[in-house]
């Protein structure tokens, strides 16, 4: 066993999280607020926008609002998904700090969700990575579907490694790997990475594992056993994939936060500050907490 010393949380939930709530559209103060709150907590990374077309995801709308609103903490990244240059523009101009590209391993899943192929999603990106470069920022990369489709079905752990070594070569520093359905298991999850991490080094991957079926921590505790050091996770478990039905949110903030203490990870992270937003947040958006961890520990 060689668990990392560190891991960096990668907090997504005001946009994995966000992007997915039915109903009314939610009021950009709340969205700003729980950025704040999250930022205030210890997370040093929080995706807090999406610039895609509003049309395919309503509650994204206000991404340049959101970003304009948050009280920027020193040493935190602000970071926000571009799908094109029309996406990566509105981010440069609203000031996040890094984005991030997104593709599939699945064919089916990058159609429903971005309207092209892997080859052309790829193509798109080309320009996009090049002009954030050129402004001086980061890119990430999220291949989704990496233990199975809800199209598509199996998906070969080759099919993840090639979209992810071509991402990595196009210039993204850190590739994500994304249970979307959140239908894997640990071994399925080791071999998966395995055959990515002959392609893409351990220190430039991340794990994005949904909890659908209850595997995620399970899941992650495997690929963090095999190096992984990045994580991405969302508070109170919230959000799911409007692409991806019957999805449900990426593993809870909390609950990974409490394992990894566990564990003597070091995240930097305020349990009790996070608990408190995660119940703040589910009260406001009227919905029950995802994160095991925030029940058990309670309200404030
Ligand atoms: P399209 O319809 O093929 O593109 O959509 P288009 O270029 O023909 O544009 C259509 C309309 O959208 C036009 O407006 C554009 O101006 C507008 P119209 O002329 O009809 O009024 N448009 C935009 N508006 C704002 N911002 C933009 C933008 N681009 C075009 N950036 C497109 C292609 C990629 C835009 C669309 O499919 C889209 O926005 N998809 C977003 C899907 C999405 O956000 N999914 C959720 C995030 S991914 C995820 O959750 C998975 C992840 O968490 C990892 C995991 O769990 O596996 C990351
Ligand atoms: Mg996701």
């Amino acid at each position: 066993m060689a668990f990392p010393e560190q891991v960096r949380i990668v907090e997504v939930g005001p946009r994995d999280g966000l992007q997915n709530e039915p109903g009314e559209i939610i009021p950009t103060a709340i969205k700003v607020e729980l950025i704040n709150r999250l930022a205030d907590a210890g997370l040093s990374y929080v995706e807090s926008a999406s610039f895609v077309s509003p049309k395919w995801v309503p509650q994204m709308g206000d991404a340049h609002e959101v970003l304009a609103g948050i009280q920027r903490k020193p040493g935190v990244t602000y970071a926000a998904l571009t799908p094109n240059l029309k996406g990566l523009e509105g981010a440069i101009a609203a000031g996040a700090d890094e984005v991030a590209v997104f593709s599939a391993a699945s064919e089916a899943f990058t159609r429903k969700n971005i309207n092209c192929s892997i080859k052309e999603s790829l193509e798109r990106f080309a320009p996009v990575i090049e002009m954030a470069q050129e402004n001086g920022i980061r890119v990430r990369g999220y291949v989704s579907t990496v233990l199975g489709c809800p199209y598509d079905g199996e998906i070969a752990p080759q099919q993840v490694a090639a979209v992810c070594a071509d991402m990595r070569a196009m210039g993204c520093y850190e590739i994500s790997l994304g249970d979307t359905v959140g239908v894997g298991t640990p071994l399925k999850a080791k071999r998966m990475l395995e055959a990515v991490s002959r392609e893409v080094p351990m220190e430039q991957l991340a794990a994005h594992f949904h909890d659908t079926y209850g595997q995620a921590l399970a899941n992650l505790y495997a690929v963090i056993e095999e190096g992984v050091a990045v994580v991405d996770t969302s508070v109170a478990g919230l959000g799911g994939c409007p692409y991806a039905k019957g999805a449900s949110g990426n593993v809870a903030t909390e609950d990974v936060l409490y394992m990894l203490n566990g564990l003597g990870i070091k995240t930097g992270i305020d349990i009790e500050k996070l608990v408190a937003t995660s119940h703040w947040i589910t009260r406001q958006l009227g919905r029950s907490n995802g994160s095991k961890v925030a029940l058990a520990m309670g309200c404030e």
